[in-house]
């Protein structure tokens, strides 16, 4: 569904059950051009906001209760602003209901509310359809109760969210590169300080664009908190606050206190974080070659080092390897599935049907293409 008809669905699914005009508010998903599972390291990632993302309505309700609707999923949930508690196999609701905790954690007063959201980002396909929500319903609860959060408060909170209320450890690059992306332009980001310096995505004749394994393996959320653990083993080995302030050297002088594969998770990280700086220059300097390269680097990382990556990710990089309009790719976000994120030439569509027809072959899966602009991050959406 294209953004205005997303829009239009769901004012009138608010506005039908309601009969009242509601605040909309737009929170898109992302992508990630390079810099995987740094950001919980306190490193750098080089993000950007897209064109799908969750449409959300909110407004003010004289009930004694709350109500959210997924229309996605075709389903309610009623709830009391007095207690709020994760629901086991919530799913959705957790991300919610996460959020609204949180506000209030932070001492904010809430009032019952109606919302409606609806979403046009492939589930499971690592675009942050999560952080998407989180924001959109932070920042629409921050709009209609005047509760004078700023941005930043606002991503903490949507993060906060996931980690207690949904239980994913993640890392801050989603909510951010959700709330503040520019149209056209990347986020370099300092994940210690949220320091950012903005790159112009100008690739060319080259262009991004992903391809969907259409498969998430359910081990996902306890494989992504375990390698956060294992980088906060070895950083306290280090005697050191996160994995961002080690060299290959400083890893290398504790090698033999720890695994060899936790040796190169680690190693792994410091070369990730390397790339991302080569990476972003890379573009400035209109280096495109350089650029391919440094997303096959990374997926080599992901997949031997860091171990996050899956055959169908796997087969869909090496697929690209044989294909000369395409100069680079790997996998993107958290892992097991989801998107590959590929750097193409433009108007070579054509050179897809290959990697398609073999995927599909070899899995009997049919992968999805999405090319992506680089858009603008949450807001409020005006309308008559
Ligand atoms: C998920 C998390 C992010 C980040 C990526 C991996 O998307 O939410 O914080 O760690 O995985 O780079």
């Amino acid at each position: 569904m294209k953004n205005t008809e997303l829009i239009t669905y769901v004012k009138s699914s608010f506005e039908t059950n309601y009969k009242t005009k509601p605040v909309m508010v737009f929170s898109p998903g992302r992508i990630n051009i390079i810099g995987e599972h740094t950001d919980y390291n306190d490193g750098f990632v080089l993000p950007a906001a897209i064109d799908m993302g969750i449409v959300t309505a909110i407004q003010k309700s004289n009930s004694s209760f709350s109500v959210i609707t997924a229309l996605n999923k075709n389903e309610t949930h009623h709830f009391s602003l007095d207690k709020i508690e994760s629901i086991p196999n919530g799913g959705w609701r957790n991300y919610v209901l996460g959020v609204i905790a949180e506000i209030q954690n932070k001492g904010r007063k809430l009032d019952n509310f109606n919302i409606v959201f609806g979403g046009n980002i492939p589930g499971g396909a690592g675009l942050s359809s999560s952080a998407a929500l989180e924001n959109s319903v932070v920042f629409g609860l921050n709009e209609l109760f005047n509760l004078g959060l700023s941005k930043k408060d606002m991503i903490f909170i949507s993060q906060k969210a996931e980690h207690n209320y949904v239980g994913v450890k993640c890392g801050i690059m989603d909510q951010y590169a959700s709330m503040f992306g520019q149209k056209n332009t990347a986020i370099l980001l300092d994940c210690q300080n949220l320091n950012v310096s903005i790159v112009d995505i100008d690739l060319g004749d080259y262009e991004i664009l992903l391809i969907n394994t259409n498969v998430k393996h359910i081990l996902s959320e306890s494989a992504y908190n375990n390698r956060r653990s294992v980088c906060e083993k070895v950083a306290s080995i280090l005697g050191i606050n996160a994995l961002r302030d080690a060299t290959e050297k400083d890893l290398f002088s504790v090698k033999d206190q720890i695994s060899e594969d936790d040796y190169q998770k680690a190693l792994y990280v410091i070369q990730e974080n390397k790339r991302v700086i080569q990476t972003s220059e890379a573009i400035k300097n209109n280096d495109i070659q350089l650029l391919g390269r440094l997303l096959y680097e990374s997926h080599e990382g992901l997949q031997h080092q860091y171990k996050v990556s899956c055959d169908e990710l796997d087969f869909l990089v090496e697929q690209t390897k044989d294909i000369p309009e395409i100069l680079g790719a790997r996998m993107m976000g958290g892992g097991f599935g989801g998107c590959t994120i590929n750097l193409i030439k433009k108007d070579s569509k054509k050179v897809l049907d290959k990697i398609i027809n073999s995927y599909q072959s070899k899995f009997n899966i049919q992968p999805s293409v999405y090319y992506v602009k680089i858009s603008d991050g949450t807001k409020i959406l005006d309308y008559e």
